[in-house]
């Protein structure tokens, strides 16, 4: 694999620069497959194609990383299943921070994360089935598989040895590294590119596509649903969309917190019950009675996890997705969440902020400090970065 080249460093190839007529520019639209009306037709579709470079808010070291500094960088260069999306609204993964803060060991700088994005497709590759120009859709952790190992074709293709991040991950072997959707756009392989229900605002989804689908997945997985006893620890942004898809797949469901000040809210959030870990003997009465257990905690200070376990019946699952890695999501589930979560009309609880450089140390102050109720979702992309 080629070394991995500094986002900011010298374009290494410049496609489409030259500016083009407008028939030029549909004809060029045209090769590449996009569904275009007819040159008769009396309304013609807007031409949208998408720039040179991209711009991020990066976060620029290990030793400044909330530092946030607004970047241009050139794309890697686009293939023949990509989508180019402009970006309209990120939500803010826990992850995102553990990245760039080092909590996982560093990454490389400057980085945009973000891996929780809607927007609008600008541009698709001549081999683009799954979306059009035009087109509402999203993109979430993973940008590429290979689809043809064991893996991708078993329905688990976030465990394909080629799979690639949607931030700092090198790209098969361009030499660039992948940016987050902190950024003006981004460039997804079709396979990673999902198109949102009309029910759903782009605010709404955003955060479904990271933080809801990591929780729905193993809910679905191991069998949550009416009859099931179902506890999701940690409620934050992936603990909430555990409530939230756990009652709508019909499961009796209990948030496990750390203190009742979540209480009122998972209320509001359908739960039938309410566990504060901080209480003396919280566990009693409840030892040996619960089906699933979803653990999305974000750090293990203080954490007990045998009175955890003590609760699971016999056969119990534990599962936890608070580290990285412990990801099994597929296409597949990602577009049944979505339409889950229109059909039974799921609300995000989401609280929306500019990006800027203070947005998104607001939004980092909030993760740390466990304030957020319960995901900020980066919105105002158009003024940031420009129509
Ligand atoms: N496996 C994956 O694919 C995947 C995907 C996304 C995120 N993640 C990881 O999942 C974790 C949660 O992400 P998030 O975005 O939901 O974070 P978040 O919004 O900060 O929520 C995490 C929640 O964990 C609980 N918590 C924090 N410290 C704790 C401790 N010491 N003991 C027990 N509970 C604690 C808090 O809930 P209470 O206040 O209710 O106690 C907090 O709200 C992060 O580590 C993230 O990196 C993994
Ligand atoms: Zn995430
Ligand atoms: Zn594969």
């Amino acid at each position: 694999m080629a070394p991995a080249v500094s986002p900011n460093a010298a374009p290494l190839a410049c496609e489409g620069s030259l500016p083009l007529t407008p028939h030029q520019a549909r004809d060029a639209h045209r090769d590449e497959g996009e569904l275009m009306t007819d040159l008769a037709d009396p309304q013609p579709q807007p031409i949208m194609s998408s720039p040179d470079q991209f711009q991020s808010f990066q976060s620029p070291g290990a030793s400044n990383w909330l530092e946030f500094e607004k970047n241009s960088w050139q794309p890697r260069p686009f293939g023949e299943k990509d989508i180019d999306i402009k970006i309209d609204c990120c939500g803010v993964c826990a992850s995102d921070k553990h990245t760039i803060s080092g909590d996982w060991g560093g990454c490389p700088y400057p980085l945009a994360v973000g891996h929780e994005v809607v927007g609008k497709v600008v541009r698709v590759g001549s081999k683009v089935t799954t979306a059009k120009v035009g087109d509402r859709v999203g993109a979430g952790a993973q940008v590429y598989s290979c689809q043809d190992c064991r893996q991708c074709k078993n329905d688990n293709e976030t465990y394909c040895k080629d799979q690639i991040d949607a931030y700092g991950a090198p790209y098969l072997d361009t030499g660039y590294i992948t940016q987050g959707g902190y950024s003006s756009h981004t460039r997804v392989d079709e396979y990673w590119v999902y198109p949102i229900p009309e029910a759903l605002s782009s605010t709404q989804a955003a955060p479904m596509l990271c933080a809801g689908i990591t929780v729905y997945s193993p809910l679905k997985r191991l069998g949550a649903g009416p009859g099931k006893k179902v506890g999701i620890v940690g409620i934050g942004g992936l603990g909430h969309y555990g409530l939230l898809f756990a009652k709508a797949l019909g499961a009796e469901v209990w948030a496990i917190s750390r203190s009742r000040a979540k209480e009122e809210d998972a209320k509001k959030m359908g739960v039938d019950g309410f566990l504060a870990t901080g209480e003396e003997n919280w566990t009693e009465g409840h030892k040996m009675t619960f089906d699933i257990i979803i653990n999305t905690a974000t750090s293990f200070d203080g954490f007990a996890l045998s009175e955890y376990l003590s609760l699971l019946d016999i056969h119990g699952h534990w599962n936890s997705v608070g580290l990285p890695g412990g990801e099994g999501l597929t296409r597949r589930e990602m577009l049944e969440m979505l339409e889950l979560a229109a059909d039974k009309g799921i609300k995000s609880w989401i609280e929306e902020i500019p990006i800027s450089k203070e947005g998104l140390q607001k939004a980092m102050h909030n993760l740390e400090t466990s304030k957020v109720r319960y995901r900020s979702c980066m919105v105002g992309y158009e003024e940031a970065f420009g129509a």
